[in-house]
C-alpha cells in the first residue's frame, strides 16, 4: 500500500486527476472505475479543465461506476447517473454507450447486479478504480459488516450514510434506503485502486482502513490485501496516521 499526503484537499485532488490522466494517456482504452459523492468533485473539475485545454481523450475509455440508488431513474437529479453526466461525461469526448452505472430503476435488482458484474468481466475487468471513503469507512455502498469477498448486489444503507447524503436531495424528496453497489470482492479484482479521502471527518476511517486489522467491520481495511492500492490524502484526513510524518511513504 502506498500513501500520498498533500497539504490541501485541492492538491490531493490534483494528484488524483494527474494519475487518471496518466492512466488514460498510457492506455487510451482503459477501463476506469468511478465514484460519486462530494470528494471526487474537484477531481472531475480538474479533468474537465484539462480536457478543455487539450489534455486527455476519453474516446476509447470505458467506465463503471461503483453504485447507484435503488428507486431513482437516471434522470433524477439525485441519481449517480445524473451526477456523472453533469460532472464529467457531457463535458468530454466519452462514448455514452461505454459509461456504465447500475440501473437504479431495474425491476429486479438481483438480476441487475448479476448483469453488471458480468459486464465488468466481459470488458476485461477494471484497470484503475477510484474510490472515496465513507466516514464509516464504507467503499462504494459496502457498509460496515460487508464481507470482503462480496459481489455486486442490492444493499441497505446505514442511517449514518443516509444522513451524510441527505444534502444531495431536495427537501421534500424521498431518499432511497437501498442501492446496488459493486461488492468488495469485485473492487479487490481491479488491477489498481486509488482512494481519495480529504477532511478531518475522514481521519478515523482512513486510520482504521490503513492500519488494520483487515476486518469486515471496516470495509476500507479490505484494501490492505490488495497488491496495488494508493491512498491519496490531505493532511486533515491523514491526521490519525502516526507514521504520516513525511509527504510520501510506503506501508
Ligand atoms: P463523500 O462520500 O465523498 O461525499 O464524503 C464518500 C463516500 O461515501 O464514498
Amino acid at each position: 500500500m502506498k500513501i500520498i499526503i498533500r497539504d490541501s484537499a485541492a492538491e490531493a485532488s490534483a494528484a488524483v486527476a494527474d494519475m487518471l490522466l496518466q492512466q488514460i494517456g498510457e492506455k487510451p482504452d482503459s477501463v476506469l472505475g468511478l465514484p460519486t459523492g462530494g470528494t471526487p468533485l474537484a477531481v472531475y473539475a480538474r479533468l474537465r479543465s484539462a480536457y478543455d485545454s487539450g489534455r486527455g481523450s476519453y474516446k476509447s475509455i470505458t467506465t463503471f461506476n461503483l453504485d447507484e440508488y435503488l428507486g431513482l431513474s437516471a434522470d433524477d437529479p439525485a441519481s449517480y447517473a445524473y451526477y456523472m453526466r453533469e460532472n464529467l461525461f457531457v463535458h468530454v469526448d466519452i462514448d455514452p454507450d461505454r459509461t456504465h452505472i447500475p440501473n437504479g430503476s431495474a425491476p429486479d435488482a438481483d438480476a441487475e447486479a448479476k448483469r453488471y458484474e458480468a459486464l465488468i468481466t466481459a470488458c476485461g475487468g477494471i484497470d484503475l478504480m477510484l474510490l472515496g471513503l465513507g466516514r464509516n469507512a464504507h467503499i462504494g455502498f459496502n457498509e460496515p459488516g460487508s464481507a470482503h469477498n462480496s459481489r455486486t448486489r442490492r444493499v441497505a444503507l446505514n442511517a449514518s450514510t443516509i444522513a451524510a447524503n441527505a444534502a444531495y436531495f431536495a427537501p421534500n424528496a424521498e431518499q432511497p434506503a437501498h442501492a446496488i453497489t459493486m461488492g468488495i470482492g469485485t473492487i479487490l479484482e481491479c488491477r489498481r485502486i486509488v482512494v481519495l479521502a480529504t477532511g478531518s471527518e475522514k481521519a478515523a476511517a482512513v486510520a482504521a482502513s490503513v492500519k488494520g486489522p483487515s476486518a469486515d467491520i471496516v470495509p476500507g481495511s479490505a484494501l490492505i490485501r490488495h497488491p496495488n492500492t494508493t491512498f491519496v490524502l490531505d493532511k486533515a484526513a491523514a491526521r490519525d496516521l502516526e507514521r504520516a510524518r513525511t509527504s510520501e511513504l510506503q506501508v
